[in-house]
């Protein structure tokens, strides 16, 4: 290794300004309210990452990136051209995880995945794989050299450098965004961005982790079919076959909303201010049709329904004109959500109704104020016609986007339970606290992944049939749906990037599945495997407002499960182990972790396998035990019973009637 890894030993000379190919989506100018002492300082800090005799040339570039942008992203630095996950042999590397890890990380930022490549944004509007392209290249320098007796720091997209370790310890370790408590909120956070000290990592952008929205089509489509069983009736051997499902966004992971309902058997009309995610998912073949016109989007929609045939139907406009419309016309939804941003609801993340999505990018430049005002009565208008429709008799759940929490926030106290505060939850259930929660997580069903490091189909479709032969979809539906889903997925062609795939799975199931691929792997079946999962999972996220939002013993506002995870997960030997604050809904309202783990073939995988899979899913199992989840007491058991290596604690269920009364005839408020 050089002794000293900086920009210097891997540019001979200042790399040249390049031109941005058209037609690549841009991300809008983020927030900027550095004062001047401040903006000396942010441009001090990202000069930290150049050679000093290219100082003089880069200072008005960066201040210039820094004023117009909101962030100093070193534009020039970017390698030209394409970048997607290659085969791993084409990496180079000291071990296998360092090259790895560099396909998972070409992947994220592959112009076909990422929705703003030349941002390092991967998905869900500010995810980034780092903050900016100084940090790619010292990152993936230090891929390259990394042996297996070394662990890469990364905090935030910066790369504190390379600790020795062992063999069995973690690669990679990563934190995104984590805030000291007081500083723990949106302004706080942008200003640390501005300054290029954070990076909002989301869950498996930062996590480097994504596979392309394939990842939330499964989890997609199992929350359709469960709503469908639990509020349509529908019989669980069945589709949705001849319903109706709206709701909005065909960006990074929303844009997963018109297959899974396609795949589920529904008709799904999905609305998108953004014309150029909805060509991107056209072209993919995950929508049917496209148009601009209400009266025959819900022509097409009424002539699938009554034929009972699957459709995905694009909406190219603003949700709240299609929910006015719907309503004018009374038109029957069976199922409603929404998938816009809402987690970045004043940065770009909701578009405002009554503009156009190129008059939003140019408000959010030129005034926030208006911009801001102009997101707060679309959400008001958003509100009422979802009022107006559930009185109507349709099913609307929240989709983990902030929604129902941008709606409070904007004022709307109405929204929440209470009447007051968003504490004890809100008017409508979000998918996890009412489908999720109860069908999937507290069993220990989660998106688990794998990605095929050679990048070969056939090596994908010997993992699918591998994986499909692990699971006895006899023993409860929700295996049954699993099987069904991996049967039909090479047919239903969710890759997107690198040959990936997603498969919701419980504890035992995972571990199954990952000792076999390994398995594979050391008989030389097929190439090495990435094994990960979305941070999205029974264990790896504490969100009140999401993943945890069925926990009710008060402990929801808790983030010792995540953190555990993240460390348990570590301690094991994980090869990758990430933890972040915002995934999903916002800075400050979740922390979230996951893991990455290669398979190798070796023994030593094995091993680390046998502990540290069971541990990732079932940490989050015995919480959600602890806090009295029925379900989650019966995997619990189950566990008990196998397991005579571990024990979780149960808790003693009380009598609820009876401590009802008791509190009642000798409560005082404020105690005596
Ligand atoms: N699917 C899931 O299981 C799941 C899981 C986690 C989180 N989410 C949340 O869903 C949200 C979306 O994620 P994403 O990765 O797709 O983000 P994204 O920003 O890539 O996509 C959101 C899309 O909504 C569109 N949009 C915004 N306002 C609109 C409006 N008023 N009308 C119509 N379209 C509008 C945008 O143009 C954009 O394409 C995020 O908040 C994310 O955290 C979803």
């Amino acid at each position: 290794m050089s002794d000293k890894i900086d920009l210097k030993s891997i540019f001979s000379k200042l790399p040249d300004k390049k031109p941005f190919i058209k037609g690549i989506r841009r991300a809008p100018k983020r927030d900027f309210s550095l004062s001047e002492a401040e903006t000396e300082l942010a441009l001090k800090n990202a000069l930290r990452y150049i050679p000093e005799e290219w100082h003089d040339d880069l200072i008005e570039e960066f201040l210039e990136e820094l004023l117009t942008r909101g962030k100093i992203y070193g534009y020039r630095f970017r390698p030209e051209g394409k970048i997607y996950g290659k085969p791993i042999d084409e990496y180079i590397g000291n071990c296998i995880e360092g090259k790895a890890f560099q396909v998972m990380i070409d992947n994220n930022l592959d112009f076909d995945i990422a929705l703003y490549p030349y941002e390092l944004v991967t998905y869900g509007e500010t995810g980034a794989v780092l903050q900016n392209w100084m940090q790619y290249h010292l990152v993936k320098k230090y891929l390259e050299v990394l042996n297996d007796e070394q662990t890469l720091v990364v905090m935030s997209g910066h790369p504190l450098g390379l600790f020795a370790s062992d063999k069995k310890s973690p690669r990679v370790i990563i934190t995104n965004g984590l805030m000291i408590g007081e500083f723990d909120n949106l302004d706080s956070f942008n200003r640390a961005s501005s300054l290029g000290v954070a990076n909002y990592g989301q869950m498996t952008a930062g996590g480097w982790m994504y596979i392309g929205p394939q990842g939330i089509v499964h989890g997609t489509y199992s929350t359709l079919l469960n709503a469908g069983r639990m509020k349509l009736g529908i019989p669980e051997n069945e589709n949705l076959v001849g319903k109706l499902f709206v709701s909005s966004g065909l960006g990074g992971m929303s844009g997963a909303q018109g297959k899974a309902a396609y795949i589920s058997g529904a008709v799904g009309v999905i609305a998108e201010v953004d014309y150029s995610r909805i060509l991107t998912r056209y072209e993919q073949g995950w929508v049917n049709d496209i148009s601009s016109n209400l009266d025959e989007v819900f022509v097409l929609a009424k002539k699938y329904v009554d034929r009972k045939e699957p459709r995905a139907i694009a909406y190219h406009g603003n949700i709240v004109d299609l929910l006015e419309y719907v309503i004018k016309e009374n038109i029957h939804i069976d199922l409603l959500s929404d998938q816009t941003s809402c987690h970045a609801v004043y940065d770009g993340g909701y578009c405002p109704s009554g503009i156009n999505f190129d008059d939003r990018t140019n408000l959010l430049k030129t005034d926030k104020v208006k911009f801001k005002k102009l997101v707060d009565l679309t959400l008001k208008k958003h509100y009422e016609a979802i009022k107006e429709i559930t009185n109507r008799g349709t099913y609307f759940f929240d989709y983990g986007n902030s929604f129902m929490k941008a709606i409070s926030d904007s004022g709307i106290k109405e929204i929440c339970k209470n009447g007051v505060n968003d504490l004890e939850g809100f008017i409508w259930p979000s998918y996890v606290e009412d489908i999720m929660g109860p069908v999937l997580f507290d069993y220990g069903y989660g998106p688990f992944r794998w990605v095929c490091l050679s990048r070969k189909d056939s090596d994908l479709e010997k993992t699918d049939l591998a994986a499909m032969e692990c699971i006895d979809k006899e023993r409860r539906f929700q295996d049954f749906d699993n099987y069904n889903w991996i049967k039909d997925a090479k047919k239903n062609q969710l890759v997107v990037g690198t040959k990936a795939r997603i498969l919701y799975q419980d504890a035992y199931g995972r571990l199954k599945i990952a000792l076999k691929f390994n398995d594979m792997v050391r008989n030389g079946e097929i190439g090495p495997v990435m094994l990960g999962r979305d941070h999205h999972d029974t264990g790896g996220t504490d969100s009140p407002f999401r993943e945890t939002s069925n926990i009710k013993d008060g402990s929801n506002i808790m983030a010792d499960m995540a953190t555990h995870v993240a460390l348990g997960n570590s301690a094991r030997g994980m090869s990758l182990v990430t933890l972040h604050n915002g995934g999903g809904v916002g800075i400050g309202k979740v922390i979230n972790g996951g893991y990455g783990m290669v398979l190798d073939g070796s023994n030593r995988v094995d091993e680390i396998l046998k502990t540290a899979m069971l541990f990732d899913v079932m940490a989050g199992v015995s919480r959600r035990a602890w806090a009295r989840q029925k379900n989650s007491i019966t995997t619990v058991k189950e566990y008990n019973e196998l397991n005579n290596n571990s024990y979780i604690t149960l808790p003693s269920l009380t009598n609820e009637d009876k401590i009802r009364k008791i509190v009642k005839n000798n409560y005082v408020r404020g105690g005596k």
